[in-house]
C-alpha cells in the first residue's frame, strides 16, 4: 500500500481501505453493542457511524437508527450498502437534532474530536430524559507506541512541527467521568482495558498508519511520507510485531451514561 494523499490535501477517509483492512473496528464494536442492548422501536443515534456496519447491526434489533459521520466518503458507502437506513453527514463535534433519541451509540469515534465537552453536550441535548449514551473510545496511552514511532521518524526527517500535531485525544476514565457529569450525565458504568489488536498481514502496520495517521503528514511531499512511515514501521517492529504478526497497542475506555 503506497501512501496516497487525499484530494486537495484534505484528510478524507479511504472508505474502501477502512472496510477491507480495518473491519475489526466494527467487529470489536459488537461487544460495545452488548452494553447498548437496543430494543425494538427505540430511536437510536450512531455517532461516527463510518460505513454503517454497526448502524445496520443495531437496526437488526428492530430499533430505528440514524447514523452520522463527518466523512462524506464514509456516508456515501454506508448509504450504498444500507439504503433503507438514514445516514447523514454531520460533525460529531457539534450537532443538533429536533426530535430526541432514546439512546446514542458510538464506537471508536470520540478520540477524533478535540472538544470533548462539546460532543458530550451535543449527545446530551439530543437524548430524551432517561436516555442512555453507550460508547467506546481510545483510553489514555492508546496506540502510544505507534504515535511515538511516527513522531520520532518525523523529527529525524526534519519535520518537528508535524511531530507536535495532536491527532487524537485519549481520555482516562476519571477525566471522562468528570466531563460527563459536567454536562449532566450520570455515569452508570465505565471500564478501561488493554486490547492488543492484530493488524492483518505483513503490511498491517503500514496500512494502519496510512489509514489513521494522515493528519501527521500535512504539507509533507508524498515520497518523504513513504520514508517516514517506513522508518516508523522499522521502529515498531521491536515493540508491536510478535510471532509474525503486527499488533496495535490499543487501550479502550467503555462507558454507559444516562441523562438523569
Ligand atoms: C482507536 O480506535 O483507538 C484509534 C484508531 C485509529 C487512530 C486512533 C485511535
Amino acid at each position: 500500500m503506497k501512501f496516497q494523499r487525499s484530494p486537495l490535501g484534505t484528510e478524507a477517509w479511504d472508505a474502501n481501505l477502512y472496510d477491507n483492512k480495518h473491519g475489526f473496528v466494527a467487529k470489536y464494536g459488537e461487544d460495545v453493542m452488548g452494553w447498548l442492548a437496543p430494543q425494538k422501536g427505540e430511536h437510536i443515534l450512531d455517532v461516527g457511524c463510518g460505513t454503517g456496519t454497526l448502524t445496520h447491526k443495531i437496526a437488526e434489533s428492530g430499533a430505528i437508527v440514524t447514523g452520522i459521520d463527518a466523512s462524506p466518503e464514509m456516508i456515501a458507502k454506508a448509504k450504498q450498502a444500507y439504503g433503507e437506513l438514514e445516514f447523514l453527514v454531520k460533525d460529531a463535534g457539534n450537532f443538533t437534532f429536533i426530535s430526541k433519541f432514546d439512546a446514542t451509540f458510538s464506537n471508536a469515534t470520540l478520540h477524533w474530536i478535540k472538544d470533548q465537552q462539546n460532543v458530550l453536550q451535543s449527545v446530551y441535548d439530543s437524548l430524551k430524559d432517561g436516555g442512555r449514551f453507550v460508547y467506546e473510545m481510545g483510553a489514555k496511552h492508546n496506540i502510544e507506541n505507534i504515535h511515538e514511532a511516527i513522531k520520532k521518524a518525523l523529527n529525524e526527517e526534519g519535520f518537528e512541527l508535524n511531530s507536535n500535531i495532536q491527532v487524537n485525544y485519549f481520555s482516562s476514565a476519571g477525566e471522562q467521568a468528570t466531563m460527563l457529569e459536567n454536562v449532566g450525565f450520570t455515569v452508570s458504568n465505565i471500564i478501561q482495558f488493554d486490547r492488543p489488536t492484530e493488524l492483518v498481514g505483513e503490511d498491517g502496520m503500514k496500512n494502519w498508519i496510512v489509514q489513521f495517521c494522515q493528519a501527521f503528514f500535512k504539507f509533507i511531499p508524498s515520497e518523504k511520507i513513504e520514508i517516514i512511515i517506513d522508518k516508523a514501521v522499522t521502529t515498531l517492529r521491536e515493540t508491536n510485531y510478535k510471532n509474525g504478526k503486527w499488533y496495535g497497542d490499543y487501550k479502550r475506555l467503555r462507558v454507559k451514561a444516562v441523562k438523569a
